[in-house]
């Protein structure tokens, strides 16, 4: 006697009907990378389909993303004037400050922005906050200070969800402190909870411009050889009231997201980071992958693993492919 599995894959419909995991729009966070300027849609070479835009561009933009049915984005500032503090960062005249307004001027509650709070793309020396040049590396408590001004530079602005990803320890302490002191207790904090010191950001340095000039993140950023230590780091960030948790990159560390997963009831995030979009963009064009079919199954294996939200750069190519597809074919 053995069991016969086959009986409900006899057919689309049934396949269909029996299907555990399945990725949806609604899911999709669509990252975009604010620039000064106007009209400017600069291509990054690593990232085929990815641009650096001004704020113009990035509402034009937005306006094909909601007829996709793509209405949640995450931005990034990319300012002409970085210091070692990130001053534009702080400046309500800053770009992260101006885009935010002026894209919800545009949308206002039909698009959700999430901004990314960070402080290496408003750095001069590329670092995810003030620098501490004693021990060579970034000082957690004095980037924390400046880590609240920056809150209420986005909150101000009007972001719909704050989203730190510097690996500050106490940062979401520190961002839900300020927020609630200062009458935004319903703004709410999607945390880089667990985010590894990796490769795959890659091409993001590209784009975001912010490599940093010397040294490595690794006093910050997470070890990716470690499983018990990722589990900590986001069940810290939600007893310290984060209100969505992160796995970061996404592909690689699976284990992880169902780690988090099966510890927490929090609403969890996967950010399917540069590296893993160049690398299929890559495959398809040299022909050694069929790229549209590799895309979704990497896609549903986030949700197998337990992620609800997904923060792609093919947010746009997958809402396309689900829009033409009728789910079971
Ligand atoms: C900056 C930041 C990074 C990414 C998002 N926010 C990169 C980094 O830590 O260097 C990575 C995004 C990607 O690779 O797509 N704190
Ligand atoms: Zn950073």
């Amino acid at each position: 006697m053995f069991k016969r599995f086959r009986r409900v894959r006899v057919n689309p419909i049934i396949r269909d009907l029996v299907e555990e995991s399945r990725v949806e729009t609604r899911d999709f966070i669509y990252p975009l990378f604010a620039k000064e300027g106007k009209g400017v849609k600069k291509e990054i070479v690593s990232m085929p389909g990815v641009f650096q835009m001004s704020v113009d561009e990035i509402i034009k933009e937005c306006e094909g993303l909601l007829k996709l049915g793509l209405n949640k984005i995450l931005l990034f500032g990319i300012p002409d004037v970085k210091d070692s503090i990130g001053s534009d960062a702080l400046s309500e005249d800053g770009i992260i400050a101006r885009a935010v307004r002026e894209i919800k001027k545009v949308y206002g509650k039909d698009l959700l922005i999430a901004t990314d709070l960070c402080f290496c793309e408003y750095t001069d020396h590329g670092h995810c906050g003030i620098l501490d040049l004693e021990h060579n590396s970034v000082d957690n408590d004095a980037t924390l200070e400046i880590t609240q001004k920056q809150a209420l530079i986005h909150a101000y602005s009007g972001s719909d969800l704050i989203a730190p990803s510097g690996m500050m320890d106490g940062t979401v302490e520190a961002i839900r402190d300020v927020l609630d002191e200062n009458g935004f207790v319903n703004l709410p904090i999607m945390s880089y909870s667990t985010k590894f010191s990796s490769a795959y950001y890659g091409p993001f340095r590209d784009v975001a411009e912010s490599c940093p000039s010397f040294g490595d993140r690794k006093s910050y950023q997470m070890n990716f050889s470690n499983r018990r230590e990722a589990l900590a780091e986001s069940l810290e960030d939600e007893a310290q009231g984060a209100d969505i948790l992160m796995v970061k990159p996404a592909l690689a560390y699976l284990d992880i997201v169902r780690d988090i997963r099966e510890a927490s009831l929090l609403p969890l995030c996967v950010y399917n980071v540069s590296g893993e979009y160049s690398m299929l963009k890559a495959a398809g064009k040299a022909g050694v992958i069929d790229y549209e079919k590799v895309l979704m199954e990497t896609l549903t294996s986030f949700k197998r693993a337990g992620a609800d939200i997904i923060i792609s750069y093919h947010a746009k190519e997958a809402a396309e492919l689900l829009a033409k597809s009728k789910g079971y074919l």
